[in-house]
């Protein structure tokens, strides 16, 4: 199939017809990439279940995994949920439209095909402009996983679906001013205490400070153990892993200089080809092997804004070993070492 590439250009005639044309695609149930203000998404009708069956085929997803559903009003929420109860009534005023998802009990109108099976769906208000007039001006719930082949970092640039998905779907909307680079925060409502199911920019703190008590499913946190069942689907697979072996070193900055640049000397003269991954406080540290600068340990937000695209670029200049600093498990941090962490196959190394 050939896959369309239109590119949003501010000119309100254009842009007109862009949307005209995936709102047909969609309502015919085919498949259309757009971007949000977390990471790029592959839409299909929500309602379709064959529309979900493309989307997993496209990805190479395993259909255990569920989608989340995009919507564009409050309505939305009341018709795809039969238990809109206070909590998401308060999550939904104070962070949507933005980048976090709530799963709910399912209605009857979603089907298990788009929910993977269960009985729960997870639903987000996206932010961005492209997303909210592909929801309103189509008139479909959209759902939408990263638009990534499934195993891959999620992604940033139109350039990325293009590479994973071209000639596997119907058309891609390009406007890259993905602004957050991580996927959103996962909360789940439908038990008795609020648990987070993925980290993302929105943090445990913000969610306290709206409901009290939220717990944080523990498969986050550690090393997802057969028997162990993450509420997430998603977070039981391996994720956002470039070709290259990664370790993640972590402990006081002489030791992690010292240890990557030793290790690094013993790669490269065994003939791999090395790269660190690091930032611009600490890049001058290290001796002259491939340096990827991920932004500012001053403002992390510029570090998950990159992450991904870094790891993307492991995989294009044919990196085989990478070593990364590490950062603080807190706050945006939180979301970054999550992602980092499985990228890395949960190798961490401590030099304290
Ligand atoms: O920022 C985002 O959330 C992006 C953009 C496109 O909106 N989407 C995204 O979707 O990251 P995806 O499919 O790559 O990740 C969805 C995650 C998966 O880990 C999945 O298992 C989990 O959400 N999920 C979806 N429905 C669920 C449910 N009913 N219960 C538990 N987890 C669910
Ligand atoms: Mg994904």
């Amino acid at each position: 199939m050939e896959t369309k590439v239109r590119v949003i250009s501010g000119n309100e005639e254009i842009d007109n017809l862009i949307y005209e044309e995936a709102k047909e695609i969609l309502k015919k149930g085919g498949l259309v990439a757009f971007p949000t203000e977390t990471v790029y998404g592959l839409g299909g009708d929500a309602l379709d279940k064959e529309a979900s069956k493309k989307i997993y085929q496209a990805k190479g997803r395993p259909s255990d995994n569920p989608l989340i559903v995009h919507i564009a009003d409050l309505d939305a929420l009341y018709k795809l949920s039969v238990d809109v109860n206070d909590k998401a009534l308060a999550l939904a005023k104070k962070f949507w439209p933005g980048p976090m998802t709530m799963i709910l009990k399912k209605s009857d109108i979603v089907p298990k095909e788009t929910t993977g099976g269960l009985e729960t769906v997870a639903i987000r208000m996206p932010s961005h402009k492209v997303a909210n007039r592909l929801i309103k001006q189509s008139g479909v719930y959209i759902a939408a996983p990263s638009a990534n082949t499934s195993g891959k970092p999620s992604p940033t640039k139109a350039e990325h679906v293009i590479n994973d998905l071209s000639g596997k779907i119907d058309m891609i909307i390009q406007d890259d001013t993905v602004d957050i680079g991580l996927e959103s925060s996962i909360i789940d409502l439908s038990e008795d205490i609020p648990t987070i199911l993925r980290p993302g920019y929105i943090t445990k703190k913000d969610f306290e400070e709206v409901l009290g008590e939220v717990r944080i499913d523990p498969a986050i946190v550690g090393e997802v153990k057969p028997g162990v069942k993450p509420k997430a689907p998603g977070m039981k697979y391996k994720h956002y892993a470039p070709n290259a072996q990664i370790t993640i070193v972590e402990g006081s900055i002489e030791n992690v200089v010292d240890y990557i640049n030793r290790k690094a000397k013993e790669d490269c003269s065994n003939g791999k080809k090395v790269a660190i991954m690091t930032t611009d406080e600490t890049k001058d540290l290290y001796n002259d092997y491939h340096k990827y600068i991920l932004g500012s340990r001053n403002d992390e937000l510029s570090i998950a804004k990159n992450l991904y695209k870094v790891l993307r670029d492991f995989d294009k200049d044919g990196i085989e070993v990478v070593y990364s600093e590490s950062f603080e498990n807190v706050s945006a941090g939180q979301a970054i070492m999550n992602r980092l962490i499985k990228a890395a196959g949960h190798k961490v190394v401590t030099v304290d």
